[in-house]
């Protein structure tokens, strides 16, 4: 399957941050796109500018319940999920449940439609890992009693679901373990370091360091992660793969880049970690660059400084820089 194969593209969870990308590059490519979305943690703002598309459909819908799509569709890319902490902690019974039954509507509609499958599951499914960095043949060291195992284990057992359809139900199906992602429309409020720390820096704030600022994370501007996204949906590969930046960075780094790429005077402070923080992230990409093709190409910097763009810009944020 190349990409010109793709007339018809299902995007669940498509107004939301990943979403809304995938939605606006699969659109650019000359696919239609129907976007399903219950804008739980999402936005019709988000799509609001695809509008008008003459491919562009959005479908209010609840995944974990009836789904229907009349006509043919050669892809759904399923994104429907609470992804921040903020927002699984707060919606673990939704986020369980779009994660299982969710997973289990859309791949029934991949079947009946005989579509490719793409399944957006995530780094958490590693757990705290206990190597490093991540390779796709790694099982993780996940709690399933622990706050985080509402996201953790519903994308475990989604892939798990994934797995089942692709060998005994015969959907062509893929799964790409997303890392951390981040670009313009992520919500400045989803409590995701990134968006945090830019809005504090840019209103001149503390920037709030969980624990000592050493655990580490991955961080992949948008347009790459789609890249990414999009060239496993193209191929056959069933995955898992890994799609982020293999380049590792410290919380507390990651702080510090956003305050001078701000020019914010902000203090630093330490705040409490939460639960099973993860103390290290780094995906290892040799399986994304070998089968796919596909390496991040946008530096931790530039991506940061066009989503600062895009907060000042498009929120109105004023920098208080000097505060
Ligand atoms: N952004 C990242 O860094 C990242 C990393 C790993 C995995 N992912 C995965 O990618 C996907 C999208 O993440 P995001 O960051 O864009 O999050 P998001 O919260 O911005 O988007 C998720 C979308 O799913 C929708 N949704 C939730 N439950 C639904 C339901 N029951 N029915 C219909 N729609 C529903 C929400 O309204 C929202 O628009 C998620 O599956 C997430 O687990 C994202």
């Amino acid at each position: 399957m190349t990409g010109h194969d793709v007339r018809r593209a299902v995007v669940t969870g498509g107004a939301g941050f990943l979403g809304s990308h995938l939605c606006e590059r699969l659109l650019r490519g000359g696919a239609s796109v129907i976007c399903m979305d219950n804008f739980l943690t999402g936005s019709p703002q988000n799509v609001a500018h695809l509008i008008g598309h003459p491919g562009f459909r959005v479908v209010e819908c609840d995944l974990t319940g009836f789904v229907h799509v009349p006509g043919e569709v050669d892809l759904v890319l399923h994104f429907a999920s609470a992804a921040s902490p903020t927002d699984y902690l707060r919606l673990p019974v939704e986020t369980l449940k779009v994660g299982g039954l969710g997973t289990l509507h859309a791949l029934g509609l991949a079947r009946e439609k005989g579509a490719r499958f793409v399944l957006a599951s995530t780094s958490e499914v590693y757990g705290d890992p206990l190597r490093h960095p991540q390779r796709e043949d790694y099982w993780g060291n996940v709690n399933p009693v622990g706050p985080r195992s509402v996201y953790d284990e519903a994308k475990r057992y989604a892939e798990a679901l994934t797995t089942a359809y692709r060998n005994s139900r015969g959907v062509r199906s893929g799964i790409v373990r997303i890392f951390n992602s981040y670009g313009p429309r992520i919500r400045p409020h989803d409590g995701r370091a990134i968006p945090t720390f830019i809005r504090q820096a840019l209103a001149g704030e503390p920037l709030t360091v969980a624990g000592d600022g050493s655990q580490t994370r991955s961080i992949c501007y948008v347009d790459d992660t789609v890249t990414g996204i999009l060239a496993l949906a193209f191929s056959d590969l069933p995955g898992p793969v890994n799609i982020g930046h293999p380049q590792e960075i410290t919380v507390l780094e990651l702080a510090e880049t956003v305050r001078d790429l701000v020019g914010s005077r902000s203090a630093i402070t330490f705040v409490d970690r939460p639960v099973d923080d993860p103390s290290m992230r780094c995906p290892d990409t040799a399986l994304a660059r070998e089968r796919l093709g596909w390496r991040p190409t946008v530096s931790s910097e530039e991506g940061l400084r066009r989503t600062i763009d895009w907060f000042t810009a498009e929120l109105g944020l004023e920098r208080a820089v000097g505060t």
